[in-house]
């Protein structure tokens, strides 16, 4: 397989930190900061790191895979205007539970009468962002589903967890409950991985990871 060479915005934190830490056993990574080797970007920084790696990106024409979240309108304004010059993968989860995830709240679309919803996320006492993006994206996928008012999700910060999130679906009689935990941030970064080598052959684009199990139900 060719090697991909990448840079990464974000590399001194913890998720570049476990992006570099995985490439040392896939041998089709090689992490470069020189924007004429690197034939794709990986971003987890902040709002306003991701607004200068999209800038990058877009003046030297590398598809961008980010995974930060936390973005206001405007910096997600800012990855569809880019997404039309390269090709951009952003999602808030990057791990394939919560793709699934995603896909078992859509089953709730089975029978909501008498049933309350409430998302409930908990992260290390360092993450900035809260509620978590994944919260958010999930809440979105539930509000297409329920066709009635769901509280906000609820957010605890303490410890060291790395992500956990879960949906709950409450009648009188029984609860649903669908949850996921990332028990090593490795997932995130091979996730993201996963994305680049999806990404460097797809056109200019704003694309999410259902996109790349999509693409791939397709070829079977
Ligand atoms: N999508 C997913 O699957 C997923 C998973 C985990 C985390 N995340 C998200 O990824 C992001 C990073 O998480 P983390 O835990 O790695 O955070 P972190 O440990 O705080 O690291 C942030 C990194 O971004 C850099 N950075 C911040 N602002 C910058 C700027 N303006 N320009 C350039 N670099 C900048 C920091 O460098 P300095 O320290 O030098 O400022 C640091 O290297 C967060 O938004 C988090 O929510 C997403």
């Amino acid at each position: 397989m060719k090697a991909i060479y990448f840079g990464l915005t974000g590399a001194s934190g913890r998720m570049g930190q476990e992006i570099l830490k995985v490439i040392k056993k896939e041998k089709v990574f090689i992490f470069s900061e020189d924007p004429k080797r690197a034939s794709a970007w990986i971003d987890f920084s902040s709002p306003q790191g991701m607004r200068k790696a999209i800038d990058f990106c877009v003046k030297h024409k590398l598809p961008l895979v980010s995974g930060t979240t936390g973005l206001a309108s405007a910096e997600e304004k800012k990855l569809s205007t880019a997404s039309k010059q390269i090709p951009i993968l952003w999602a808030s989860n990057m791990s394939l539970g919560v793709a699934i995830l995603r896909h078992a709240i859509r089953s709730f679309s089975l029978h909501q009468e008498g049933f309350d919803y409430q998302i409930i996320e908990t992260h290390h006492r360092y993450k900035k962002d809260k509620p978590s993006g994944t919260a958010q994206s999930l809440q979105k996928e539930l509000k297409k589903v329920i066709k009635k008012n769901i509280s906000d999700p609820l957010a605890i910060r303490g410890g060291g967890v790395i992500g956990h999130h879960q949906v709950l679906a409450m009648s009188d009689e029984e609860v649903l409950s669908f949850e996921h935990t990332a028990i090593d941030r490795a997932v995130f970064a091979r996730g993201a991985l996963r994305a680049v080598q999806w990404l460097v052959d797809q056109r200019p684009g704003l694309y999410e990871i259902d996109d790349i199990f999509a693409m791939k139900k397709k070829r079977k």
